[in-house]
């Protein structure tokens, strides 16, 4: 399981971001990102934050630790913004916590990267098929030097619409819109990579996932989505193994 933590205070919007996270400061005196489970793309996006992650972390990626946090909508009372006191509202319980790097700095191509990392980036954003990892968007911090990888909510996209498992899985990648393609390139770490991401591995990823947010959305019907959380685990861990059996169809 994650972390559990509560919710003391929110700070202040993080207003580049699409989805309005908060930044919170939460019972155990850290302060993190929250995204919560009222924005746009509903708690699915933060099932892709918690696995991706978690495969990010499998494979040598470095990414902030994720928590639950559990958020009383009167922390929010205070902030005048009205976009954010609906949001808050909206998502009373728990939510997903990033670990805040103070002091980082978005990615820009001057910072040099080691060719491998940039490849072993590029490769998981490919299985996963992350569309937000562009020149304009990088998702990607600089922090004490090093690369760090965020905001994986948008990877997945298969859950939104249940039933394209070999779709999703021969799908081609677009890599003219990667930030890192012109540094790291997949095929040198696919041997390496493709080892370490087992089914165990996938199994224990989806392990990290509250039930609640596996179940199937009531405000949100889909006849083929997965009947309960369990099945959800065994979707997801089929529909990525899937992937990784079909990668000739998706590496460049
Ligand atoms: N863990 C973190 N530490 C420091 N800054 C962060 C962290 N997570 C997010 N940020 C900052 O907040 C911004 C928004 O976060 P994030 O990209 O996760 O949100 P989003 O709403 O999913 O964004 P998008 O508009 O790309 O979909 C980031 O671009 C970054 O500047
Ligand atoms: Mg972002």
């Amino acid at each position: 399981m994650l972390p559990q933590i509560v919710a003391t205070a929110y700070l202040t919007a993080l207003r580049e971001g699409g989805s309005l996270p908060g930044l919170v400061e939460a019972d155990d005196d850290g302060i993190y990102v929250v995204k919560f489970t009222g924005a746009g793309q509903g708690p699915k996006a933060l099932v892709a934050e918690i696995v991706v992650g978690a495969l990010a972390r499998a494979i040598d990626i470095r990414t902030p630790e994720l928590a639950l946090i559990d958020v009383d909508p009167e922390i929010g009372r205070r902030e005048p913004d009205e976009e954010v006191q609906e949001l808050v509202t909206k998502s009373a319980g728990m939510n997903l916590a990033v670990d805040f790097l103070p002091g980082s700095v978005g990615y820009d191509r001057n910072f040099d990267i080691p060719a491998a990392e940039a490849a072993r980036i590029v490769w998981l954003d490919a299985l996963v098929a992350n569309v937000d990892r562009s020149a304009r968007n990088t998702n990607l911090l600089i922090w004490h030097r090093n690369l760090w990888a965020i905001d994986h909510g948008a990877c997945l996209r298969f859950h939104h619409a249940w039933g394209g498992r070999e779709a999703f899985a021969a799908s081609p990648y677009n890599y003219s819109d990667h930030v890192l393609t012109a540094i790291g390139d997949p095929r040198t770490v696919h041997d390496q990579l493709s080892a370490l991401v087992t089914p165990a591995t996938l199994a224990t990823a989806l392990d990290l996932v509250p039930d609640e947010w596996l179940a199937p959305d009531p405000t949100r019907p889909d006849p083929r989505a997965p009947d309960d959380p369990a099945a959800a685990r065994e979707a997801y861990v089929d529909y990525l193994s899937a992937r990784l059996d079909a990668a000739e169809r998706w590496l460049p």
